[in-house]
């Protein structure tokens, strides 16, 4: 038995960055782990291993694409996925000795197994019993699947199983046009699937800018991506090697089918709290089955907070980090903070797409008076050079205060740009803040400049 200040249930990005927080501040502490690796979904079968697969296909696809423009001639590769997943595992690894050096260094307890509040201040893992001042619930989310849709991890597989597959299909259907469906989709895709995304609504990435839900559906669909878009899935059959999707139009109740080898479901995801013990200590949760917190993440059960996939908002790593951090300054008595409103939004398809704040929809919706400062990186000099010219970046600003309000990129390393325009925000800017700043040339950068120069004057190079 051992006493802390801080046990933190669950090892992904929300519980190890906040347990590193709260080494820092002092506070003796515990991470409890049951997956037996660091790092959480995020690391081990989310955003770590997508992006491996991600940038290997994309590389693969640029090889067989533009190489040979660039005066670059020889044989073309070709793919060996085993070699492919090895590589994935070993960025994986990499990450997971990372932050198991960085817990000895921060003198970070980290308990493996799976564990359970028997008591307020107490947890318990497998037979030994860990008592805490203060106990952070970070255990995650899992995938949802559909009425009559069983996901055995062969042929119809969640993420998880799209992440390790043993050879490419030849046909795959993914269903849910979301983040995970277009990125594994892209994947495969690019290694030689003929993919078709079946998505429920009449549009792609929901909560997305319909500019860029637009733009991107057109660019994935050149890529070879087909989409069905509004149709409801009614049921996946499978044999022991091929599956059959049956869904119905919703506009006209049409059903049809779709046969495949690899059927991913990408349909979202739910707070994991299985075996936490919750309901006996009456821990309040939402409609959803997630855990109700106040704002400085405090259950209604004193000394137990919880942060992450499992409570409200975005399911996104970086979201669960800020809230880690947070939580460990909130109880070492610090003000701990989140600013909800600027937490940056990226799907890494080719190209990427990155949104932050509000979205031109919404801001029509609200009857806000807004501008749009627009640039297509057609007028950018190094998307020429780079065959990135597909895209755009556009800034939307209060139409009297020219205060930014949104951001929404389309375009190379859009993830990347994003940034300057969170901090913008973060300091209160106006889009002619972004536009006065020098911007080195030739960069992407100077698309986002431009942008914000289209909020007032113009643009240069449009
Ligand atoms: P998790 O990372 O889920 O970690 C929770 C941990 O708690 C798990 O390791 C679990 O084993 C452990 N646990 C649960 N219950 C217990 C228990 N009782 N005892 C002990 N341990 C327990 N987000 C991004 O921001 N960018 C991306 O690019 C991105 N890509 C993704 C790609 C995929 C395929 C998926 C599935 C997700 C992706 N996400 C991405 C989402 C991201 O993974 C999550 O938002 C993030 O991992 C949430 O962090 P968390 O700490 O709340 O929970
Ligand atoms: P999602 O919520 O992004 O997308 C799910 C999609 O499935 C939606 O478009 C929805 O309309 C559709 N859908 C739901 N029911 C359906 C049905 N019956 N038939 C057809 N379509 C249906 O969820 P996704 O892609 O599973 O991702 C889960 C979470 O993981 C997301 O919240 C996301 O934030 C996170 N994630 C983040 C990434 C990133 O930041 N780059 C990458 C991957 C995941």
């Amino acid at each position: 038995m051992s006493n802390y200040d801080v046990i933190i249930i669950g090892g992904g990005p929300g519980g190890y960055v906040g347990a590193i927080r709260c080494a820092q501040l002092g506070l003796k502490t515990a991470v409890v782990e049951g997956r037996g690796a660091l790092g959480g979904t995020c690391l081990n079968v989310g955003c770590i291993p997508s992006k491996a697969l991600l940038h290997a296909s994309e590389s693969y696809h640029e090889a067989t694409t533009n190489f040979t423009k660039m005066g670059l001639m020889g044989k073309s590769p070709s793919v060996d996925l085993p070699t492919m997943m090895d590589y994935k595992q070993s960025v994986i690894d990499g990450n997971v000795q990372g932050i198991e050096f960085l817990f000895k260094k921060n003198k970070v307890d980290y308990i493996q197994g799976w564990g359970k509040i028997t008591g307020v201040g107490e947890v318990t893992v497998g037979d030994d019993v860990h008592t805490a001042k203060n106990i952070v619930i970070a255990t995650g989310s899992e995938p949802t699947t559909l009425p009559n849709v069983e996901v055995d991890e062969k042929i119809v597989v969640s993420s998880t199983g799209a992440l390790a597959l043993k050879k490419v299909p030849k046909k795959m259907v993914v269903i849910g046009a979301g983040v995970i469906g277009l990125e594994l989709g892209s994947v495969y895709s690019r290694l030689g699937a003929e993919v078709t995304v079946v998505e429920f609504l009449d549009h792609i990435t929901p909560g997305m800018d319909s500019d860029i839900s637009k733009t991107l559906q057109r660019s994935l669909k050149k890529q070879g991506l087909k989409f069905v878009l509004g149709a409801a899935v009614q049921k996946v059959e499978t044999t022991k090697t091929k599956a059959k999707v049956t869904y119905k139009l919703r506009k006209n109740d049409t059903e049809a089918t779709i046969d495949a080898d690899i059927v991913l479901v990408a349909t979202g995801r739910k707070p994991y709290t299985a075996g936490l013990g919750l309901e006996a200590l009456g821990v309040e949760m939402t409609e959803r089955g997630q855990i109700k917190t106040d704002a400085h993440w405090r259950t209604n059960v004193e000394g137990i907070y919880a942060i992450g996939d499992v409570i409200t908002g975005p399911m996104l790593a970086h979201k669960a980090e800020d809230e880690g951090i947070a939580v460990a300054e909130t109880i070492a008595g610090q003000a701990g903070h989140v600013n909800y409103d600027i937490i940056p939004g990226v799907i890494y398809t080719t190209p990427e797409v990155a949104s932050v704040g509000l979205t031109e929809d919404a801001l029509k919706e609200a009857g806000h008076a807004y501008k749009v400062g627009k640039f297509n990186f057609m007028g950018n000099g190094r998307a020429k050079a780079n065959f990135a010219t597909e895209g755009f970046v556009k800034i939307l600003a209060d139409a009297k205060t020219d205060r930014i309000l949104g951001a929404h990129i389309l375009g190379p390393v859009a993830g990347e740009l994003i940034h300057e325009i969170c901090v913008a925000m973060e300091f209160g800017a106006a889009a002619e803040d972004i536009a006065r700043t020098c911007h080195a040339h030739p960069t992407y950068s100077e698309a986002v400049r431009e942008a914000a120069l289209a909020c007032g004057d113009g643009a240069i190079h449009a």
